[in-house]
């Protein structure tokens, strides 16, 4: 059995992609230093697979904690490494934590995946980097503008860091995944995602407030150069998201890689208006959302949607999940963990 590390995997994304992990026949090690997540996401992994993963609490900053893990597991052949800190309002007002907690960690993975035999490492980007692109759907070799926060500057530092070092260590093999906008839930609603707080991302927002725990989600801008008016976005469903991952990481286990340094952008292809995404909503949970047009929020972009050949034709990857089926899931896990 081929052993992977998974940072971050019970948090939303690292637990989708555990459970893909489990269903490839891959051995799951997580940490996880449960700051933004719950160790009973084990039990909604273990219930969808049949199948325990291994899980270490552990505080990814603390560097001799790192190296003592590795050195109890000598026999992993890919990291998978999703570990961060992603709240962008949060960056701006804790530039430090955010550097340190997204870069540091990175640089103590990276030196421990450098003495393994199977150095094979895939990194959580985001389109992020390329901040407005003049040019739609978005290609992997769109510009990487100056980021609009220090969450989004953790992302294109640490593709930087990735880079360089896979330029002077041959034996590194690494791909970045530029995510676009994850969201909705696994279908079985045994795991999804947890906001802590108030969500900031639209999805969330939406279903907590279809749930009653927000009473009206404000809409923010409606006088964007777009047809209807709202930003527009890529949402793919996470469980699309994790599948691209496996299909990454079999990728450098199986030697298939181009080059040493790769990056893809994981997105549908497709974008929906902030309406768009309400009126699915609607669709999926058949009943009307309490929403209203607000001022737009800073920092958003108009527009951002994928250009998906590389990872379609390169990878071999390609998003199966509809906006509707998405938005249906994500209600149902709202249902599920409010017990509607
Ligand atoms: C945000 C981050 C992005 C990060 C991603 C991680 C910003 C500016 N960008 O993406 O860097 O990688 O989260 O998940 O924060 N919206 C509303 N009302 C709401 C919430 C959102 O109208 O209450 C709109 C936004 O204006 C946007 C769209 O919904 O047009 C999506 O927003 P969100 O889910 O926050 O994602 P991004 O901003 O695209």
């Amino acid at each position: 059995m081929k052993k992977i590390l998974v940072t971050g995997g019970l948090g939303f994304i690292g637990s989708h992609t555990v459970v893909e992990l489990q269903n490839e026949g891959f051995d799951v090690v997580i940490i996880d230093d449960l700051s933004n997540s719950s160790v009973d996401v084990l039990e909604g992994i273990t219930s969808i697979t049949g199948k325990i993963p291994l899980f270490e609490k552990l505080d990814l900053k603390e560097k001799s904690s790192v190296e003592s893990f590795f050195q109890n597991h000598k026999d992993i052949v890919g990291v998978i490494h999703f570990a961060a800190s992603k709240a962008v309002g949060e960056s701006v007002e804790k530039p430090l934590d955010y550097y340190e907690n997204n870069l540091n960690t990175l640089i103590y993975i990276l030196k421990e995946v450098l003495n393994l035999n199977a150095s094979n490492f895939i990194f959580s980007s985001s389109c992020t980097v390329y901040g407005q692109a003049e040019k739609m759907p978005i290609t992997e070799t769109a510009p990487i503008q100056a980021a609009e926060s220090p969450y989004g500057n953790t992302k294109q530092i640490g593709e930087e860091i990735i880079r360089d070092t896979c330029n002077v260590k041959s034996e590194l093999n690494a791909i970045a995944l530029r995510y676009f906008n994850p969201i909705g839930a696994h279908p079985s609603a045994k795991i999804g995602e947890l906001p802590i707080g108030v969500p900031q991302n639209l999805v969330p927002y939406i279903t907590q407030t279809a749930a009653g725990l927000r009473a009206c989600l404000s809409v923010f801008g409606n006088d964007y150069p777009t047809p209807d008016g709202t930003c527009i976005r890529d949402y793919i469903h996470v469980v699309d998201l994790a599948k691209a991952h496996v299909i990454a990481l079999k990728r450098l286990v199986e030697n298939k890689n181009a080059s040493n340094f790769e990056t893809f952008n994981i997105g549908t292809g497709v974008g929906s208006s902030v309406l768009e995404v309400i009126n699915s909503f609607e669709k999926a949970s058949g009943q009307s959302l309490n929403y209203k047009i607000a001022p737009r929020r800073e920092g958003d972009v108009i527009s951002a949607y994928a250009h998906t050949e590389k990872a379609n034709t390169i990878l071999g990857w390609k998003a199966q999940s509809s906006l509707d089926d998405a938005m249906q899931s994500a209600w149902d896990w709202e249902k599920h963990i409010r017990n509607i």
